[in-house]
């Protein structure tokens, strides 16, 4: 199957679709697994992957830079945004850079990969999205939440095909205008101005003020002490609710 420019590649259980990709010589191929044995999240945590419940794939694109791969992580999370919406009318919330979440509790999430293979320089975007996954009574019940419990009628395929169409439509107007332009339309479903954030400084834990969103995606924030700084990746987590 082709979607947009995207070869669309099977498999039923596999490590990591991550992993799998790096190990495939071609890009422009999105990497589809049923379930994951060795699911990876950020930060080196796992990501719990079981059979049939949920969506797990990789896209793997060839970039010129490491700016342009950066930029793709926005774009997958604006693409899962958008798709969500398109197709069900349901508003989540990006949070920055890209977690998605509703009601504040993460339903899917993106780990971006760099692959310097062959001289060339490959992103694979790593999207993983709960489903049908159950969390309630689970001990993820208070950070993770799944699109079943929010939307009635999900249909994984459905929804599988709507992102990639959503990713290559944004890819292309993307490689027509500014990030910026894209920027813009991610932070509809990020609000991320005067939002409180709880990061890591000099690894303290604190919470900050965004004032600014800039150009390339890193935010200016307000220290409690008044100091600005500018933030260009970390975990973070909203403080404040959501708006849904
Ligand atoms: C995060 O920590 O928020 C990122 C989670 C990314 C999970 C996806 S599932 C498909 C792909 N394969 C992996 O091993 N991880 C990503």
């Amino acid at each position: 199957m082709v979607i947009g420019k995207l070869k669309v590649i099977n498999k039923n259980t596999v490590e990591s679709t991550n992993t799998w990709a790096k190990k495939e010589n071609i890009t422009n191929a999105v990497f589809v697994a049923e379930s994951q044995t060795g699911g990876r999240g950020r930060l080196g945590r796992k990501w719990v992957s079981p059979e049939g419940k949920n969506l797990y794939f990789s896209i793997k694109l060839e970039v010129s830079d490491y700016i342009e791969a950066l930029h793709y992580s926005f774009i997958a999370s604006l693409a899962v945004a958008q798709a969500v919406y398109d197709l069900y009318d349901f508003t989540v919330t990006i949070k920055w850079p890209n977690d998605l979440l509703i009601n504040n509790k993460k339903f899917s999430g993106i780990l971006s990969e760099i692959d310097t293979n062959n001289s060339k320089l490959n992103v694979i975007i790593g999207v993983g999205i709960n489903c049908f996954f159950e969390t309630k009574n689970t001990e993820l019940k208070d950070i993770a939440t799944s699109l079943h419990y929010h939307i009635e009628k999900i249909d994984k395929e459905f929804l599988f095909k709507k992102i990639l169409e959503t990713f290559s439509k944004l890819n292309k107007e993307y490689k027509q205008r500014e990030f910026k332009y894209i920027l813009k339309k991610w932070n509809k479903y990020a609000k991320i101005e005067n939002r409180l954030l709880k990061t890591t400084i000099s690894g303290k834990k604190e919470i900050v003020k965004v004032i600014k969103l800039n150009n390339d995606g890193s935010v200016v924030v307000e220290r409690r002490d008044g100091g600005i700084i500018k933030l260009v990746a970390g975990d973070i987590e909203y403080v404040e609710k959501s708006n849904n």
